[in-house]
């Protein structure tokens, strides 16, 4: 059963990533306007599987037979110190959201809601992949230092990252 408690929590997790998603779009902003296009696709990119995210938890709500209510999404920042500020903010949202995903799935197992506890799953290796991803790129970002070559390089391998959409009427799996 969908309890009330495991509904707010669940709708709660759809606005986390609502928010990410605004995150990554101002992200995406921000590095357009100080010349890294690169950076500027990766974030988009973000944005793109954020949304994606917000839609799966729409879906999954909805198949249990519940309303969606969806709530007031807070204003992201519009302005970051350097691209290293920016995917170090990255990184720690991400960890906030994973710990979210993390109490999520515990209260799906303590409500004995099994099906909600399968749908999380997905989120759980996300998770993973995600964090990864941007230590990943922290970690050149630290090398890079103030080497300005470095840093059009690695724009460069950014622009590389491609938004793949999932397949039809999976939006719930
Ligand atoms: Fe939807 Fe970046 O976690």
């Amino acid at each position: 059963m969908f309890t009330d408690k495991l509904r707010t929590a669940m709708n709660k997790q759809l606005n986390n990533e609502f928010y990410s998603a605004y995150l990554y779009l101002s992200m995406s902003s921000y590095a357009g306007s100080i010349g890294l296009k690169g950076a500027a696709n990766w974030f988009y990119v973000q944005y793109q599987e954020e949304m994606v995210h917000c839609m799966k938890f729409f879906a999954f709500i909805n198949s249990r037979g519940v309303n969606v209510e969806l709530g007031q999404v807070a204003a992201p920042p519009s302005k970051f110190k350097s691209l290293l500020d920016m995917f170090q903010k990255t990184l720690k949202h991400e960890e906030g959201i994973t710990a979210s995903i993390n109490d999520l799935t515990d209260l799906a197992l303590s409500e004995k809601d099994h099906a909600t506890h399968i749908f999380l799953q997905w989120f759980v290796t996300e998770q993973v992949e995600e964090e990864e991803n941007d230590r990943d790129i922290i970690g050149k970002l630290k090398l890079i230092g103030d080497n300005g070559q470095g840093l059009l390089q690695l724009d460069t391998e950014l622009a590389a990252r491609v938004f793949v959409p999932p397949p039809a009427n999976t939006a719930a799996a």
